[in-house]
């Protein structure tokens, strides 16, 4: 089979390698009571935290020989070891996302076989003009941290009660446009809240069209948080979730957030996440600290939350699967370019392989 691997370290121009005849991966011999499903792929859909794994993870480390890069996929069942629920068939077509275990050891998606734990899959969603495509566009890290930051505004609960309580929020999704922020816009829609995206104006139309009741441009009211501030002061807001990083947001948002309001950020690198994390949390009102609560919240993958996501499509709360450009197994380095070029509509796919 083909695999993408990283045979150096650094950015995917000099670290990735395409080889063209590994060995396809069967189910380990005898083994009873597996949870492992056997998965060709047909789409793979790229995450800004692969290019984060491939110039930080070298590919010399112990544990990570030949690491694979990727983490959501879609694709059709063509084996389920013994503990494997009956709910899983072979033949069945499925889409999710690795865990971060096998991000870091580089068990990847970018290959044409996958051996993958069947609590990490869920069925593409039962809806006329999705297909794996789709599928792999919601289903993956991107739209299951929206699912699982949607549902934190109203308690973190699964269940229909939970979910009604969205209705009439006011939300503001910070990074509105990207692979995350589309899928969120729409969640929040879907389920009643009034929403607000933050994105720049060329994206306006897509945000609008995602269900946004209104478009903030962060490039025309810079300072944002000004805006904000003169906007939502009076009316202040219920939830902020921030899909860019901005500590600005936080550190001014008692100025537009409610007091018992929630503020969830995603972005975890040194500037935009830890530190900020561990002074947004540690530092006391008192000394300055901003008094409203706050959240850096990481994404475990699961089948669990990815079936959330397809009963949404299912139920129409999601609509799109919005697709920022597909690329073909071969351009893989390409497609990474233009994801580290932060400017994407949407998730970047990569065609790996037909499977039908
Ligand atoms: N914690 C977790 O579990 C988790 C999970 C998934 C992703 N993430 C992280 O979340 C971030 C977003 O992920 P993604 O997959 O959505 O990325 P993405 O698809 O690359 O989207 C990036 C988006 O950010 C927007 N953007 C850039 N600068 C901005 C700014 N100053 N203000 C507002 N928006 C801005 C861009 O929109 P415009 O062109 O319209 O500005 C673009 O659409 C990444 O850092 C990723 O690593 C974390």
């Amino acid at each position: 089979m083909k695999s993408w691997t990283a045979t150096s370290f650094g950015r995917p121009r000099q670290s990735l390698t395409l080889i063209q005849s590994l060995p396809i991966p069967t189910l380990p011999p005898g083994a009873k009571h597996s949870r492992l499903l056997l998965i060709k792929v047909s789409h793979v859909s790229l995450n800004p935290a692969d290019l984060v794994l491939m110039s930080s993870l070298p590919p010399w480390l112990p544990f990570r020989r030949n690491p694979v890069p990727g983490q959501d996929f879609a694709g059709k069942v063509l084996a389920v070891g013994d503990a494997v629920p009956c709910s899983v068939k072979v033949g069945d077509r499925v889409a999710g996302a690795t865990g971060l275990r096998e991000a870091f050891w580089g068990q990847g998606a970018l290959a044409e076989y996958l051996l993958v734990d069947c609590g990490l899959v869920a069925k593409v969603p039962q809806r006329e003009g999705w297909g794996a495509r789709e599928a792999v566009g919601v289903m993956g890290i991107a739209g299951q941290t929206a699912a699982a930051m949607a549902l934190r505004v109203v308690g973190g609960g699964t269940n229909d009660e939970t979910e009604g309580m969205m209705k009439g929020r006011r939300v503001l999704v910070n990074g509105a446009s990207g692979g995350v922020g589309s899928v969120l816009v729409q969640i929040c829609k879907g389920l009643g809240a009034e929403v607000y995206g933050v994105c720049s104006g060329v994206n306006e139309g897509l945000v609008r069209r995602l269900g946004a009741d209104e478009v903030i441009d962060y490039r025309v009211h810079d300072p944002l948080e000004e805006y904000l501030a003169q906007r939502f002061g009076e009316q202040q807001l219920d939830a902020i979730l921030d899909c860019a990083g901005s500590q600005a947001l936080y550190a001014h948002s008692p100025r537009y957030l409610k007091p018992e309001g929630k503020f969830i950020n995603i972005v975890g690198g040194w500037s935009q996440g830890i530190v900020p994390f561990v002074r947004n949390k540690l530092r006391p009102r008192l000394l300055g600290g901003t008094p409203r609560s706050y959240e850096l919240f990481l994404l475990s993958a699961s089948g669990k939350i990815a079936r959330r996501v397809a009963a949404w499509v299912e139920q129409g709360v999601i609509k799109e699967a919005p697709i920022d450009s597909e690329f073909p197994m071969e351009q893989v380095v390409e497609a990474y370019e233009k994801l580290a070029t932060g400017r994407a509509k949407g998730k970047i796919l990569i065609k790996v392989a037909d499977t039908e």
